[in-house]
């Protein structure tokens, strides 16, 4: 054969490679409102910088007809591209493709770009949209399952994992994206869901939809498995690429630093009335959060699940941080069961990439009740306290309101190696809110007064003066800092410069045993 012979062979190789399972179920692909796996490897990467790998790797199956059947890639398109300009490593299911249904060949595609990722250190980013395990493979389909499994866990907390799920992800495949640290969904096209609705009718009678069980919404707002939630597969694809952004290649590098025109030093007058003076009054912490960072841009993780704590990403004179802030305008702020597991997994993710904390603080405590103490909220509770004493990276905590009782203790305070702990002339630093606490310390005095309503407000007027203030906390160090709220924003910058070669360290052990 000439050579020229041989190039248009690869060349007609390559087209049909890229046809995946053919023009009808493309457009059956289109027609269900999704992009197929090369076409969103097109949005996601920078343009023309994708390089395939295993273009040409097929099934070895022979069961079930199945060696008459077979597709160049086996409905698994792998490799490498970069993402402004920084090195990713993808898979993106084909779905055209036996429903993208995972094979052995497949999967050992799968395991050849994680462990590409691991060693050159960058992260890896998959794009779920299958039927499972090929039916026709049997335990060579559930053995190749497990091989990934065994990477996303030895590979997690080295190199960022993101799963973007974009169809179809049910059944024990759904823990490969699990394990992941950011799952991406979109609305309407993409379910995930250990079993689906007709298992649920037999086992259970319960009539549920697909979209109902395990649909984005349900995930983004009830389990708080998805992260993030987008309208389609474009807007999901350009999340992803955002949210890169801000995070580091793998657990030895930096986070990246982007250079902005927004000054370090400039004041933001309009919080010095952003907190109410009366104490139960809500107020939006984004609002705080929005004028303070980098060009008033926050990007939130988690947005619809447990939204009485807010956890993101944003930037501070070019240095991403990680922000964890209670936020007063739901549920007064305080830490239920969902939100302290929200916390917890988003600082131990920024701790394990070296994304200094930033934690805003005004919190009544944890909320009380039957339904918070018998599920649990002891052990989840614990997972946050647990997530912020281990971190090693810089860790300021700004208290602008309520720190009560144990919560105070749990929200990055000093005591649990915060570096810099800040506090608003609003701060109310205490073991309870005033009326609880006189209630409890003067019932006698209370029971003997004449007039017990007006003895019980010129004592909680007298408690909230002595202790519901920041004095006391900074006459013993506990606090760094006494700030005016308009000068947050230098204060968090000028901390984080001071802190930038901070090292700190655990005592060398196998793994803590945080109360999962
Ligand atoms: C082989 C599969 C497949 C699978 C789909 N296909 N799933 N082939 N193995 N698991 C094929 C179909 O035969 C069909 O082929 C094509 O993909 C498209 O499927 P449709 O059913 O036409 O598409 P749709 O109507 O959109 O339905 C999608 C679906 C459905 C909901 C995913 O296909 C389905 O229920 N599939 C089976 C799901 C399943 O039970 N998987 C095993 C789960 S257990 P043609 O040639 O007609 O186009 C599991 C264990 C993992 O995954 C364990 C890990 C530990």
């Amino acid at each position: 054969m000439s050579h020229e012979k041989r190039i248009k062979e690869l060349e007609k190789m390559n087209k049909q490679a890229e046809l995946g399972g053919g023009e009808a179920r493309i457009e059956k692909q289109h027609q269900a409102g999704k992009l197929t796996a090369r076409e969103r490897i097109d949005i996601l990467l920078d343009k023309g910088s994708f390089v395939e790998l295993d273009k040409f790797v097929m099934h070895r199956a022979i069961d079930f007809g199945m060696d008459k059947q077979k597709f160049l890639g086996d409905g698994i398109v792998t490799g490498y591209g970069t993402i402004d300009g920084r090195l990713v490593y993808v898979f993106s299911q084909d779905f055209t493709v036996f429903g993208g249904s995972l094979s052995g060949a497949y999967a050992k595609k799968i395991c050849k770009i994680m462990d590409l990722a691991l060693k050159n250190g960058a992260p890896l980013i998959g794009m779920n949209d299958s039927g499972g395990a090929r039916i026709q493979e049997g335990v060579e389909s559930l053995a190749g399952y497990a091989d990934i499994f065994l990477r996303n866990v030895m590979v997690s907390g080295v190199i960022p994992q993101i799963s973007a799920v974009m169809g179809p992800c049910a059944g024990g495949a759904v823990y490969s994206p699990a394990i992941t640290d950011f799952i991406f969904m979109t609305k309407g096209t993409s379910y995930m869901f250990v079993t689906g609705p007709d298992v649920v009718k037999s086992v259970t009678h319960e009539e549920v939809t697909k979209e109902e069980l395990g649909g984005a919404i349900t995930h983004a707002t009830k389990s708080g498995i998805a992260n993030f939630v987008f309208d389609n597969d474009e807007e999901c694809l350009i999340g992803i690429r955002e949210l890169i952004g801000f995070i580091p290649s793998n657990n030895l590098d930096d986070p990246p630093y982007k250079e902005t025109s927004d000054p370090a030093d400039r004041t933001s007058p309009e919080l010095d009335a952003l907190i109410p003076d009366q104490p139960n009054k809500p107020y939006d912490i984004k609002e705080l959060i929005f004028a303070t960072v980098d060009d008033g841009y926050f990007l939130e993780v988690h947005e619809l699940y447990a939204p009485n704590i807010i956890v993101g990403f944003a930037r501070y004179g070019g240095m991403p941080v990680g922000i964890v802030a209670n936020q007063p305008a739901y549920l007064a702020g305080t830490l239920d069961i969902d939100a302290s597991v929200k916390g917890a997994r988003f600082v131990r993710f920024c701790d394990a990439f070296n994304i200094p904390l930033i934690t805003l603080e005004d919190v009544p405590g944890f909320l009380p009740g039957t339904v918070q103490e018998h599920g649990g909220i002891i052990r989840h509770g614990a997972k946050l306290l647990f997530a912020f004493a281990e971190a090693t990276v810089p860790k300021i905590t700004i208290i602008t309101r309520k720190a009560y009782g144990g919560a105070y203790d749990v929200m990055s305070s000093k005591h649990i190696r915060a570096d810099i702990n800040y506090a608003y002339p609003s701060a109310e630093i205490a073991v309870m809110g005033p009326d609880g606490a006189v209630n409890i310390i003067f019932r006698k005095e209370l029971d003997a007064a004449k007039d017990p309503e007006a003895k019980r407000a010129e004592l909680i007027e007298d408690y909230r003066e002595k202790f519901a203030s920041p004095w006391k906390a900074a006459e013993l160090g506990y606090i760094d800092e006494i700030i005016k709220p308009s000068e947050t924003r230098f204060k968090i910058i000028s901390a984080l410069r001071m802190l930038k070669n901070k090292v700190d360290t655990n005592p060398k052990k196998k793994h803590g045993n945080i109360p999962l």
